[in-house]
């Protein structure tokens, strides 16, 4: 070919490809692991070091996601919107950022994330479900599927595709202001609720896709937390120490992560704490070699907030030292939140200068980007508007209350053999209703509702128990209702029965370690007020069992109902007969702090009330419910906690 026919061909290739750019990375009918790649080779360090950085809300104004490529924006707990808490606010928010980022000169999607650990809980008006510390005693993985897919709607109803959750912590000491975030001290339930990613994510559809979940809208990326130990520290002091051998740290904190993994969890987490004096956050060998290796994790490992500061003592003592060791330990993303230009700029000095290799970086791009790619980030990066009815919808409050029904645990009913209380009259002449709990959404809801620690009040849409009960009993039913009853009042009602509700403030992590695990606040006046003077239901709202061993005397009946959420009814729906509980302990009811950590399979056991424990109604439905109620043990329960009874009574 002549010399000019080259020059020609030359032109007409380059002609053909500058008006036909293909980008590869852009076309969905390629391999999610192609695309991946494609777009790593375009990338600049900058644009690589920007998708490794997760800011916070309050700092993403201007154009920073654009400027410098910023991967990810989340908004922590009561981060909303300026415009307001609003589905519209939300979607306006998250559509601005996004298109910012799409903006930039490869167009990479960023992903928004939130803590969505109770349903949609930042969100004024979304249904707020049991805690998991609830949902644990239902021993029902269905459920909290079908909890998970409804929250999925929920939070894409706010153009939000990616939440901080499940928190899979084998909470192993009730001192631990987060064990309500836990499922149970057992890792066998732990594990089996894991099912609530097949919830949020959608099902596996293969594992060759290196991602097995299938794009879908109406989904979200999960994010397993807080890798690994988060529940097993010393005293359950937050963010503290794991002591525990590598058997120890697996069998009981890591199991779960087996499963989250099979089940194609997107994220992962990593803990606060420490295991064995090593912060998580700078651990190389459970980070890499373990999760990423070993476990085969193929999705992105993401720090908590500020995690990498608290590598050093004080936190942030030496950034650059925090940035290289978490890096190198195996981190994807950083949850900076909102400190980010010292930390891109220090991450980028340290690649330049060979303390972080590129392919430490290329590792961790790669996985933010397949995560990305797939679950079609890149097709619909922005908010579906369509969604916005699922937010709250009636059917997901349904759905709510039947969990805080499953989750209700009757521990006590009737001071005497053959004389229960339960199930309560709808038809009585008068209720007493008292406690501070009773009327009060924000308590029962508790922490991580609206705001990171929650809030007393109506702080959300809801039903609380009170309004609950009035709406179960009938019209001539008389309720005087007393939040703080003094001696003498209940007496002076010639009610029937009461019903007291009491139990713990709302809280959240370090702000709820307790040490005394005391009933606080004016709880305990107020069982010794109503009880001693009426026959009493006591109802527990509370994150965690209590001290009760000294006032179960004077109950004629007691329940843990945990935190329930907004769906108030599930409570009235059991406690009048409706349904029969079904609920079982997921934690060991202590006697006394003086016995923690104990936990079921303790060759020390002895609890007040033990792991797997929860009765059943025992007289026939009179008020035409659905469900004929019997008196029977759970085989599958007993065995739980009746042998090691056996065993320590053998031993006295
Ligand atoms: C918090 C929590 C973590 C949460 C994150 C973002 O400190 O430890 O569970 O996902 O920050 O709010």
């Amino acid at each position: 070919m002549g010399k000019g026919s080259c020059v020609t061909l030359l032109l007409f290739i380059g002609l053909v490809s500058s008006v036909y750019s293909y980008d590869l990375y852009k076309d969905p009918s390629q391999d999610v692991e192609a695309r991946v790649q494609d777009l790593l080779s375009r990338m600049t360090l900058a644009e690589k070091v920007g998708q490794m950085t997760q800011i916070e809300r309050g700092v993403s104004n201007n154009s920073v996601v654009k400027d410098l490529f910023i991967g990810s924006v989340l908004s922590g707990g009561g981060s909303v919107p300026d415009a307001g808490n609003t589905a519209e606010a939300w979607q306006d928010l998250v559509d601005r950022l996004q298109n910012d980022a799409l903006s930039t000169r490869l167009g990479i999607p960023m992903i928004y994330g939130i803590d969505a650990v109770h349903g949609h809980n930042n969100v004024f008006g979304a249904t707020i479900f049991p805690h998991n510390v609830g949902l644990g005693c239902t021993r029902d993985p269905d459920l909290v599927k079908r909890i998970g897919v409804a929250t999925a709607l929920e939070v894409r109803a706010t153009g939000i595709p990616y939440v901080f959750a499940p928190c899979i912590a084998t909470c192993r000491d009730p001192r631990w202001g987060r064990c309500y975030e836990s499922y149970s001290e057992s890792t066998e339930v732990v594990t089996s609720l894991t099912d609530i990613i097949l919830g949020l994510q959608g099902e596996p559809a293969n594992k060759t896709a290196g991602f097995p979940f299938v794009a879908d809208s109406s989904k979200v990326a999960a994010c397993a937390k807080h890798f690994v130990g988060d529940g097993g520290t010393t005293n359950g002091i937050n963010e503290n120490n794991t002591v525990i051998d590598y058997k120890g740290l697996v069998d009981i904190h890591m199991a779960p992560y087996f499963d989250s993994i099979a089940k194609g969890v997107s994220t992962v987490m990593i803990s606060y704490t420490s295991w064995n004096g090593m912060k998580m956050h700078a651990n190389k060998f459970l980070v890499t070699q373990v999760l990423k290796y070993n476990l085969k994790f193929k999705g992105f490992v993401i720090s908590d907030w500020e995690g990498i500061d608290r590598i050093t003592s004080p936190a942030g003592a030496n950034y650059t030292f925090s940035i290289e060791s978490s890096i190198n330990a195996g981190l994807d993303m950083i949850m900076v939140p909102n400190n980010y230009p010292q930390f891109i700029n220090g991450l980028t000095d340290l690649v330049k200068g060979g303390y972080i290799n590129m392919h430490r970086i290329d590792d961790a791009v790669t996985r933010i980007l397949r995560v990305k790619f797939a679950m079609g980030l890149f097709e619909k990066p922005l908010a579906d508007r369509s969604y916005s009815k699922h937010l709250g919808s009636e059917e997901h409050r349904s759905l709510a209350r039947e969990a805080v029904r499953k989750s209700l645990v009757l521990l006590k009913n009737g001071k005497e053999a053959g004389k229960p209380l339960l199930p309560l009259s709808k038809t009585a002449a008068k209720i007493i209703v008292a406690g501070s709990h009773a009327n009060d959404l924000g308590r029962q809801c508790g922490g991580w509702t609206i705001t990171w620690q929650g809030g007393n009040g109506t702080t959300t849409k809801g039903t609380t128990i009170l309004d609950a009960i009035k709406g179960a009993v009938s019209p001539t039913t008389q309720i005087v209702y007393e939040p703080y009853p003094q001696p003498g009042f209940a007496q002076s009602q010639g009610a029937d029965f009461a019903i007291v509700v009491v139990g713990e403030p709302p809280y959240a992590e370090t702000f709820g370690d307790n040490l005394n695990l005391t009933i606080p606040e004016a709880g305990i006046p107020t069982i010794q007020n109503v009880c001693g003077e009426v026959r009493c239901l006591v109802i527990l709202v509370s994150g965690r069992p209590l001290v009760v061993e000294p006032y179960l005397p004077v109950m004629d009946a007691f329940v843990a109902a945990w935190l329930p959420g907004s769906e108030g009814a599930g409570v009235s729906d059991v406690i009048f007969g409706d349904y029969d509980f079904v609920g079982t302990l997921a934690r060991t009811w202590f006697k006394s702090v003086d016995q923690l950590p104990m936990n079921v399979g303790d060759e020390k056991y002895d609890p007040l009330f033990p792991f797997g424990y929860g009765l059943k109604m025992g007289t026939p439905n009179s008020s035409g419910g659905s469900i004929n109620f019997m008196r029977r043990w759970r085989l599958l329960d007993i065995s739980c906690w009746a042998v090691p009874l056996i065993i320590h009574m053998l031993k006295l």
